[in-house]
């Protein structure tokens, strides 16, 4: 039903879009968009706050600024603004979603408005949000590569085995999950291991690029991550091909693949501020985490207007259009254009979790 749900608004996208708009056309930066807008899906950056301080980390995250997150009261709001008005799917990434205040109230509103939810989480604190956690379509946990890989990343000890027990958890109870993995030099030539592990885990996997948008924080100076070299990109795109269980689309894995940072990419189709947006923590609306990280783009506040209000006047943003490379935002391009092989994915991936589920779920807690 909810894909049924999903593809009719995706279709009332089409019918009313403003083809020349769609193509990110420098142009039109900051230009109002004159077709049909619909927030199908919208993105949720939950808090500042974080128990991990991730060498790669690129997300808006000081635990010094968590009086700063908006409160609870304007993201229940928002989840039943962006019902009304046809949205479809939410996801809650951070910070850490799981250890912000109110996500109990926040996954059961998302839940009663029948929205397909996933969480991003780093699979510290899954144990203790199971209960919870059972209202998610998809838990997608990072995992950086094997155990000392991914603990030098993700600058915690332990922090591997946990996430394989919290994989592990998630599974035993029913919740679908997905591990996601992002690519950068220092685990590239890991990511063989990483493969193996993760199939004999039988977890749905994606592979995520590093995005350097000059957002290096403090500690991470000398820690000297950077994008892998083209040529270990084409072996990380091979092993993820030899995985049945990766679900990027193949338009996503070639493109990382022929990706030069030299030249510009062709423009392509992109619904930010048309089909889906973000919001910060400190509850500003945003097309894209690209916009948000432009201290030029000026975010759209929902302390002080309505989303309804934010969504139909946010300009759109065609900026690093020709450089980005982000996955939640490719695939999302993707799926939203009817691409075969997204929707190839996206079917196979519903397909085999709903199948697994099917057997799991007299387990649920
Ligand atoms: C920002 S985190 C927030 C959710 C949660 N704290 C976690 O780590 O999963 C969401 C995802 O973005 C990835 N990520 C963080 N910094 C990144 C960067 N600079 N480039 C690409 N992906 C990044 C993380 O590895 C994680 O999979
Ligand atoms: S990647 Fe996730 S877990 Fe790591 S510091 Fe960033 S927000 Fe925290
Ligand atoms: S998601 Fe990427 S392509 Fe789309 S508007 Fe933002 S920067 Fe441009």
């Amino acid at each position: 039903m909810k894909l049924v749900n999903f593809t009719k608004s995706l279709s009332q996208l089409w019918l009313g879009a403003n083809l020349s708009q769609l193509k990110t056309k420098k142009e039109d930066h900051n230009k109002q968009y004159t077709g049909k807008k619909i927030p199908i899906g919208v993105t949720f950056a939950l808090t500042f706050v974080c128990n991990f301080e991730c060498s790669h980390c690129g997300a808006d995250i000081d635990n010094k600024r968590a009086n700063e997150d908006a409160s609870t009261k304007i993201i229940l709001d928002t989840l039943d603004e962006i019902k009304k008005l046809g949205g479809k799917r939410v996801s809650f990434t951070g910070g850490e979603p799981l250890v912000r205040k109110g996500i109990k109230e926040i996954l059961e509103k998302a839940s009663d408005n029948k929205f397909y939810i996933s969480v991003v989480s780093n699979g510290w604190h899954v144990e203790r949000h199971l209960k919870q956690l059972n209202k998610v379509d998809l838990l997608i946990l990072s995992l950086d590569g094997t155990e000392e890989i991914h603990d030098f990343i993700r600058r915690k000890k332990g922090s591997y085995k946990k996430v394989i027990d919290s994989i592990k958890t998630a599974k035993k109870n029913g919740i679908p999950v997905l591990v996601n993995t992002t690519v950068m030099n220092t685990n590239a030539d890991n990511l063989k291991e990483l493969s193996k592990v993760l199939k004999d885990l039988e977890v749905f996997w994606t592979i995520d690029l590093f995005n350097d948008l000059d957002i290096v924080k403090d500690w991470q100076h000398g820690s000297n991550i950077s994008r892998p070299t083209n040529k270990l990109l084409e072996e990380v795109v091979k092993i993820g091909k030899e995985n049945p269980y990766l679900s990027n689309s193949f338009n996503y894995l070639n493109s990382v693949k022929e990706r030069d940072l030299e030249k510009e990419v062709e423009s392509s189709i992109c619904f930010a501020g048309i089909g889906y947006c973000v919001i910060s923590a400190d509850g500003k609306m945003y097309p894209c985490f690209p916009a948000q990280n432009d201290s030029e783009f000026e975010g759209m506040d929902l302390k002080k207007m309505s989303f309804k209000k934010a969504f139909d006047e946010m300009p759109l943003y065609r900026k690093n259009c020709d450089t980005c490379d982000m996955i939640c935002h490719k695939e999302m391009n993707s799926l939203y254009s009817f691409k075969p092989d997204a929707i190839f994915k996206g079917l196979k991936y519903l397909y085999k979790s709903k199948v697994a589920n099917f057997f799991r779920l007299n387990k649920r807690v």
